[in-house]
């Protein structure tokens, strides 16, 4: 393959071509980057979830019982755990939690809060305890008591285990004496029972370290949330409400979400907002576009009401501190308006209630949305959820469409020039899912990214990067599994309560090249594709020029012979090549967290340009590789 890249004629970029999906699925939220300890901290529930005790147990014998006090913790927080001292027990009474399938023990400060309803003199004691070992105790803090009758009181502790533990199978303990319960009272109500170790960047109400360094470490640019199909809910008054995540935690009632577990509204906007401003991430933000997963649909007669709350959404991002929604965001703590440049309208319409729903779409759901935005914010780029291949075309301007492949690696290969000659989008979902030849979706999933999967899906990065002025932006999906729970087999990252487990899969290590390689301006090259794709480009600020390229042969297993020369750039010229291979050579291998093996080699290579300019270099069967020189 001779590849001539020019010097000009290219177009300018968004500067952001990678980012990330982040909507509650495989407990990558609750149990996941929200880096809460407590499963079940606040007894919430919905109609789908009973309020229970899951994850909770009782300490020596007490009695545990839910209860709706005539004075709850909040409106939001309406149910309470109740603990009696068990008859014939004695010491200590309390009740411990599990955790996410465990806890992560180090010598390291966890904070902690809970609330008490009922006179108690003495101390609390909050512990982290191994849950195989009796009577072992890695950390224990003693809160002196403020509880009293007839009131909710807050409590908040640090708590420095004085060992590691050697592993997860942990559990948190909160303990009180019976002897200094008041006369006449037998028990204490608990609820917000919350504790959290360090966070990424030292957030309160934070992510967790080591899963918010796995994102971080891809050099995302772009975030899209809060879904995916969280966004839409499974009905059309279960959805993600934005308003019921402002502010502290016990105002925060909690709901159902869409993928089997009840979940607490921990990570709100504000959250997602901060972790944005923690990573620099641009965002995409989804508004609820008045359409659930059941197919209940918003009709035209009701929609202003859908619009108003969408406006109300964006004004709380970017609103200054003279709209009522940007003093809320201030009075919360972020007095300056967060950049917001990209609203997207739902998500998959074009699936969910079809066809009503994405004839309703069309009709009045997206227009409307794209005139009142665009009046009061000319310079957010609206974005339908549905793509011109999924029947949305023209997608009004200046609107964009939103592309979701979950595809086989032969796919994603296939559809290498699907944006040549279309309309701006950008592609909010997309991941190798199923192997050439399997596409049902009711099996045939692969258990983690694998390697034949990874190399298809760069192709398709490769595809979208092309088409950079109008694809501004692509997005893995979704990127976190916990490996104790979850719908959606194949993310980027997989982890589990143990950090030592937190897993970056064969996907990871393109998306991370790729990304730390962005160009300002795409190039025009000449040159044959098939098996070798490519794209090429510039860095104006960094003063460089950028190759990025696929080898995808699945059927002749030798090398490919590439000769990159870039417009102007001499013989003797240094360039860096770096190339991703699987040296095991098994196209469906994976990096499985079980055993930590890791089957992707990156090799980087130090590169003089030959006579003419040219780099020549080979590149084995199934790789992916990006070229990088200083412009001289
Ligand atoms: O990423 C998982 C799901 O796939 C998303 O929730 C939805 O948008 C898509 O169908």
């Amino acid at each position: 393959f001779e590849i001539k890249v020019g010097a000009s004629g290219g177009n300018a970029t968004s500067g952001h071509q990678y980012g990330f999906l982040h909507e509650d699925i495989n407990n990558s939220g609750e149990g996941g980057i929200y880096a809460e300890l407590i499963r079940n901290r606040a007894f919430q529930y919905s109609d789908k979830f009973p309020v229970s005790l899951d994850a909770w147990h009782s300490f020596n014998n007490a009695n545990l019982a839910l209860n709706r006090l005539d004075t709850p913790l909040s409106k939001a927080l309406p149910v309470s755990v109740t603990v009696s001292p068990g008859s014939n027990s004695s010491g200590p009474a309390g009740l411990f939690n599990d955790g996410f399938w465990g806890i992560d023990v180090r010598q390291q400060a966890y904070t902690g809060t809970f609330w008490v309803y009922g006179a108690y003199e003495g101390v609390f004691t909050a512990e982290l305890r191994s849950a195989l070992e009796d009577d072992k105790v890695f950390g224990s803090v003693e809160v002196e008591s403020k509880a009293m009758a007839g009131e909710w009181v807050e409590h908040t502790f640090e708590l420095v285990p004085g060992e590691d533990a050697p592993n997860s199978n942990n559990t948190f303990a909160l303990l009180f004496d019976p002897a200094g319960l008041a006369e006449g009272e037998e028990s204490l109500d608990f609820n917000l029972i919350s504790l959290f170790p360090p966070t990424y960047k030292g957030r309160k109400n934070g992510l967790r370290v080591d899963i918010a360094e796995a994102l971080a470490g891809l050099h995302p640019s772009m975030l899209r949330f809060p879904g995916g199909n969280m966004l839409e809910g499974l009905t059309n008054t279960t959805y993600w409400d934005w308003k019921d995540t402002l502010g502290p935690l016990k105002d925060r009632p909690g709901f159902q979400g869409v993928w089997g577990y009840q979940q607490t509204h921990g990570l709100g906007i504000m959250e997602y907002l901060e972790w944005a401003e923690d990573m620099e991430l641009e965002i995409v933000v989804g508004v609820w576009a008045g359409l659930a997963l059941d197919g209940g649909l918003t009709s035209e007669e009701d929609f202003q009401a859908v619009i108003d709350d969408g406006l109300d959404e964006i004004e709380f991002i970017c609103g200054s501190v003279d709209t009522k929604w940007g003093a809320v965001r201030a009075e919360l703590g972020h007095p300056e308006p967060f950049p917001l440049r990209y609203v997207e309208i739902g998500n998959e319409d074009w699936l969910a209630g079809y066809p009503a729903g994405w004839d309703s779409y069309k009709e009045y759901r997206f227009p409307l949305f794209l005139k009142a935005i665009n009046e009061a914010y000319p310079d957010i780029v609206v974005i339908s959820s549905g793509s011109t291949h999924d029947g949305y075309n023209p997608i009004p301007s200046p609107g964009i469409g939103d592309y979701h492949p979950y595809r086989t690696p032969n796919a994603l290969v296939d559809e290498f020039d699907l944006f040549d000659n279309d309309s701006g989008h950008i592609v909010g979902e997309v991941a190798a899912t199923h192997p050439n030849g399997g596409t049902g979706w009711s099996g045939n999933l692969m258990p983690f990214p694998w390697w034949i999967g990874t190399v298809g899906e760069a192709v398709s990065l490769i595809g979208y990067e092309r088409n950079a002025d109008r694809i501004p932006a692509t997005f893995y999906a979704p990127v976190l599994r916990n490996m104790n729970r979850w719908q959606w087999a194949v993310t980027i990252v997989q982890f589990a309560a143990d950090p030592r487990l937190t897993t970056r899969s064969t996907s990871w290590y393109v998306w991370e090249l790729f990304a730390a390689h962005p160009m300002t301006h795409t190039l025009p090259a000449e040159g044959e594709f098939d098996p070798l794709y490519y794209v090429s480009g510039t860095n104006e600020d960094k003063g460089s020029y950028i190759w990025k390229g696929a080898v995808y042969n699945t059927t002749n297993h030798e090398n490919v012979s590439v000769s990159v020369s870039f417009e102007g750039v001499q013989a003797g010229t240094q360039a860096q090549l770096t190339v991703l291979t699987n040296p095991g050579g098994d196209p469906f291998a994976y990096n499985d967290p079980h055993t930590g093996v890791n089957i992707v080699s990156k090799d980087t290579v130090v590169l003089s340009a030959g006579d003419g300019g040219a780099f020549e270099f080979q590149l084995p069967e199934l790789s992916v590789a990006v070229l990088d020189t200083e412009k001289k």
